[in-house]
């Protein structure tokens, strides 16, 4: 019974990783042989699953996903925010942050709000122009549906490039995204399928048919946010390009010119 009564418990539960006989270890296998074995997607994608990947088609669009998203451009809010605190004197961290921080239900981070959209609508069988009336209804921008710089005529290139991935599997998700931006196109040519909104429904279709996870497992993945980490893990990529410019440049402090604010 002392035993018992002396058990010390441990102060973290962890099940991702771990160190064996003082090899490093990621899900059970050791990790330098995983890093010269996989990608660094299969890595990803099966830390943040909390298990192995079982198929090469999620490992692919995983892959894709983070070299499609890694920037998008000097314009982008993210961007600037990082731009400008590095010019600031900031740090790396500071400044990779500032734009991480930037990341959210407008910008980059709506792919797992359309995965909730998505998941709940398919999982209940919904009708897609029920979303849109919904939303429209009240006044809630639909997660996954409209861009700054993209509409119909000037589609992105992004996009098809990852839906076509899974083409060759069950994809009830894309499907009803696209039936959602059919509805939303016709309101305003802008409102297409944006990259969120496609990464959110290929990685649903993805996880449902070829990692077999039931609706439970895909409902605490949208819970804890999963389907935003593809962006952010892809997007620090670029942010850390613009530190390091903005650095090699020298470039001074930024500041407004007084004619570019509008004060009434
Ligand atoms: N759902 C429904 N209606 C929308 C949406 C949407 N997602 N986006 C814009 N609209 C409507 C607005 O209600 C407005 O209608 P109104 O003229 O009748 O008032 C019209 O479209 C224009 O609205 P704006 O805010 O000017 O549209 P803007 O082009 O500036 O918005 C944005 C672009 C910010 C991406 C917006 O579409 C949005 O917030 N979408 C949802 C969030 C999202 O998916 N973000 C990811 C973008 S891609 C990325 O970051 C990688
Ligand atoms: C994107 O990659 O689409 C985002 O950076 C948003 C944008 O306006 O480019």
């Amino acid at each position: 019974m002392d035993n018992l009564n002396n058990r010390t418990h441990s102060l973290f539960t962890t099940t991702i990783s771990g160190d064996v006989g003082g090899e490093p270890t990621v899900l059970g296998e050791n990790l330098t042989r995983l890093a010269t074995t996989h990608s660094l997607a299969y890595l990803a994608g099966s830390l943040w699953l909390g298990k192995p990947l079982k198929s090469k088609k999620t490992e692919k669009a995983i892959d894709l996903a983070l070299k499609l998203l890694v920037d998008h451009g000097p314009y982008v809010s993210g961007a600037v925010n990082t731009m400008i605190t590095a010019r600031a004197g900031r740090d790396l961290v500071s400044s990779l942050s500032s734009g991480l921080l930037t990341i959210g239900p407008r910008f980059g981070g709506a792919v797992n709000g359309a995965a909730k959209i998505w998941f709940d609508s398919v999982s209940n069988k919904l009708d897609p122009g029920e979303i849109v009336e919904d939303y429209a209804k009240r006044k809630v921008y639909i997660p996954g549906i409209g861009h700054r710089k993209y509409r119909l005529d000037i589609p992105d290139p992004r996009v098809p490039l990852l839906t076509s991935l899974i083409e060759g599997i069950p994809h009830p998700h894309l499907d009803f995204a696209v039936n959602v931006e059919k509805l939303t196109t016709a309101k305003k040519p802008n409102l297409i399928l944006n990259v969120d909104g496609a990464l959110a429904a290929v990685m649903l279709d993805l996880l449902t048919h070829e990692e077999k996870l039931d609706k439970d497992e895909l409902k605490t993945l949208i819970e804890s946010e999963f389907f935003n980490a593809i962006f952010v893990l892809s997007r620090s990529v670029g942010l850390i390009g613009h530190y390091l410019d903005q650095k090699r440049l020298g470039e001074p402090l930024f500041r407004l010119p007084d004619h570019d604010v509008f004060t009434p």
